[in-house]
């Protein structure tokens, strides 16, 4: 049986009709909230036990006054916030897991598509959009952290961001922390369902290699942790993407030691400064990825104004690091093995962990006396224009080449790239330990980024264009067969799928990219586990050919 119905797709649609038409007995849903929201209620109170007007604030028909707000309250990419953007017809805000169990076979039951939000941070928005109809399960009210220093674990719920995380724990121990993202209001749920990364991956790894248990509710609307989903489910909600599988509740991590003082800096060159920037990025990219693995040292390529000859533009290549250590520590490492950053003590910021946390986001931070519990600010109110992509270098790039690539830049006028280096304990994990693969071999991962704040519609598609052509140009320099990307960098240009039937062989172009060789394991445990394909969405794993 079709399980996707679109709505280019109408063999599937009278299938659909047919399921919806037999199944539900008391009303008929249609594309209209308020039906499709009676029908949803009373299938909630049924399987909840919960009374109709108890459940009615946790249910919200498009047609529902504060329906736009709690849309717009999780959206991160104003790309996808236009009046164009498909909306759900449904947003159900569970508080509790019965809600959430209640909501899976609900919405099984309707037949109709189940996209799951936490932090809504996801670069194409697939939490919170889709092509055919389909209701959100937003997790914000799953936010409670448990932190438990004599063991050195937490209990994260899904819908908590990254910077409640740090703040949680930082309040019960100076000396514990996480290895997970920079930004904090990322959400746990796709974060670490993705991989998870951030200042700690040298020393620490990702995310997932440091999460112990899960809670997850599977497509029968089971609560299942550890124990009970097996290993194998454990291991793809670890990097394989969580939305394939199920909904998790929570993650157990463990936490890590930081030390009491550690230190951050920013040094940056031009191509108009006496060491230049592609002198910076030769020996950059030989130090970073083998130097000390508490040592972690970003590296940002931007075009920016010329300062030396107006109207020009130049590229400008800024260092941002974290060193889990004290200033003397590293300025003197540096000075043997990255002479050309020509680091000083005077350079360097000694901080606690939690002011690198808020450094990190925003190297003003300190320096305005902003103070931990900004962390647990989750009231952005807007967001920009963005696109990201990604990529992995596995051997550096030549001097020419760097020389090359950043004529490029200058052209296009304002794609930047990130290069995050690997090493350390990204080498040590075998690629296999979880479903993501990028481990030994690799030096460093870019991100395309670009921002923009024009709201037509030939803003995004210029910029969006400018980002694909800059990936395009560095086809030369970065992995083969496959050309690797990082699940939470997503990038809906390197394949979707449309649920027809090659749904499978749609699957295997953007699932190598993402997971290597890990992909078919993936592939079985997805066929396992949701046979019929319920838990899917443009990038999630297919199931095996010919259960599609
Ligand atoms: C400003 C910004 C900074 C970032 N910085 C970093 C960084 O430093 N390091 C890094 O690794 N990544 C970073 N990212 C990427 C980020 O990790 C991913 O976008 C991540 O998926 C976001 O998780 P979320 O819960 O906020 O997103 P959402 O948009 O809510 O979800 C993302 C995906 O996960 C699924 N999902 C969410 N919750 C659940 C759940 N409970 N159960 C099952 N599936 C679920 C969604 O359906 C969707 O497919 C950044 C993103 C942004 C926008
Ligand atoms: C639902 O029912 C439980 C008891 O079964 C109760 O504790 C809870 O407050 C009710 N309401 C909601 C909105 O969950
Ligand atoms: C989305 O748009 C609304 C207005 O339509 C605005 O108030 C809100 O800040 C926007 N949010 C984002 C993330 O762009
Ligand atoms: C580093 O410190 C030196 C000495 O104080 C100073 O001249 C230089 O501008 C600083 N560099 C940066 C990037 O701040
Ligand atoms: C740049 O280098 C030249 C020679 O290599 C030196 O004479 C000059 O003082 C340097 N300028 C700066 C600002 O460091
Ligand atoms: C913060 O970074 C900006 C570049 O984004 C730089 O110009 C500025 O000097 C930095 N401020 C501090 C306090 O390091
Ligand atoms: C397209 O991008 C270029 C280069 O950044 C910029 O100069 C131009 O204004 C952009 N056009 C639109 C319509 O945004």
């Amino acid at each position: 049986m079709a399980t996707k119905p679109r709505l280019a797709y109408l063999p599937a649609i009278f299938v659909l009709l047919l399921v919806v038409f037999t199944s539900v007995t008391a009303q008929s849903p249609g594309p209209e909230s308020s039906s499709l929201h009676d029908t949803f209620l009373q299938c909630l109170t049924k399987y909840t036990k919960n009374s109709s007007s108890q459940l009615s604030n946790i249910v919200f028909a498009n047609t529902n006054p504060k329906f736009p707000t709690v849309l717009q309250n999780y959206i991160r990419n104003a790309r996808f916030n236009t009046s164009s953007t498909p909306k759900p017809s449904l947003i159900v805000t569970p508080q509790k897991e019965s809600h959430v169990q209640a909501t899976v076979i609900c919405a099984k039951s309707v037949n109709i598509q189940l996209k799951i939000r936490s932090g809504g941070h996801d670069y194409e928005g697939i939490s919170y959009i889709s092509d055919e109809p389909f209701i959100i399960l937003d997790m914000f009210n799953f936010r409670r952290i448990t932190v438990d220093i004599k063991n050195e674990v937490a209990v994260v719920q899904a819908g908590a961001t990254l910077g409640e995380v740090y703040y949680r724990i930082w309040k019960k121990s100076k000396v514990h922390g996480f290895p997970a993202g920079v930004c904090p209001t990322v959400g746990v749920g796709g974060h670490f369902s993705g991989g998870g990364y951030g200042n700690m991956l040298r020393k620490y790894g990702l995310s997932v290699d440091n999460v112990i248990d899960a809670q997850i509710v599977d497509v029968k609307g089971n609560l299942l942790n550890r124990k009970t989903m097996g290993e194998d489910l454990f291991w793809a909600i670890r990097g394989g993407g969580g939305a394939s599988f199920g909904v998790i509740l929570s993650y157990t991590i463990k936490l890590v030691p930081v030390p009491e003082t550690v230190t951050v800096f920013r040094v940056e060159k031009t191509l108009e400064t006496n060491v230049t920037a592609t002198d910076l990025v030769v020996q950059w990219q030989k130090v970073a990825p083998n130097t000390d693995d508490r040592l972690f040292m970003r590296l940002l390529l931007q075009p920016v104004s010329s300062k030396v000859v107006k109207g020009t533009i130049t590229v400008r290549a800024s260092v941002v690091a974290l060193f889990l250590g004290g200033a003397n520590e590293v300025v003197s490492i540096l000075a043997k093995q990255f002479s050309l950053l020509g680091l000083k003590k005077e350079n360097c910021t000694e901080v606690s962990w939690i002011n690198s946390v808020l450094w990190w986001n925003d190297n003003n931070s300190l320096k305005n006396g902003v103070k931990p519990e900004a962390l647990l600010d989750r009231n952005l109110n807007s967001a920009g224009f963005l696109k990201r992509k990604s990529d992995y270098v596995q051997n550096a790039i030549s001097r020419d080449g760097l020389e090359w690539l950043f004529k490029r830049m200058i052209e296009l006028g304002k794609t930047g790239l990130v290069f995050n280096p690997y090493g350390g304990k990204m080498s040590e994990i075998p690629s296999d330990a979880t479903p993501f693969p990028h481990r030994k071999g690799n030096l460093y991962k870019i991100q395309y980024s670009v921002n923009w704040d024009d709201r037509s519609p030939g803003a995004a598609l210029n910029f969006t264009n400018q980002a694909k052509r800059l990936f395009s140009y560095m086809t030369p320099f970065v992995s083969k067969n496959p050309r690797s990307a990082f699940l939470n960098y997503r990038d809906l240009d390197i394949g979707v799928n449309s649920f027809g039937e090659n749904s499978f062989q749609e699957g295997v172009v953007y699932g190598t990219k993402y997971f290597n060789d890990n992909f078919q394991r993936l592939v079985k445990i997805k066929t396992i586990v949701d046979p019929e394909n319920f838990f899917r969405n443009e990038q999630s794993i297919p199931v095996l050919r010919g259960k599609a």
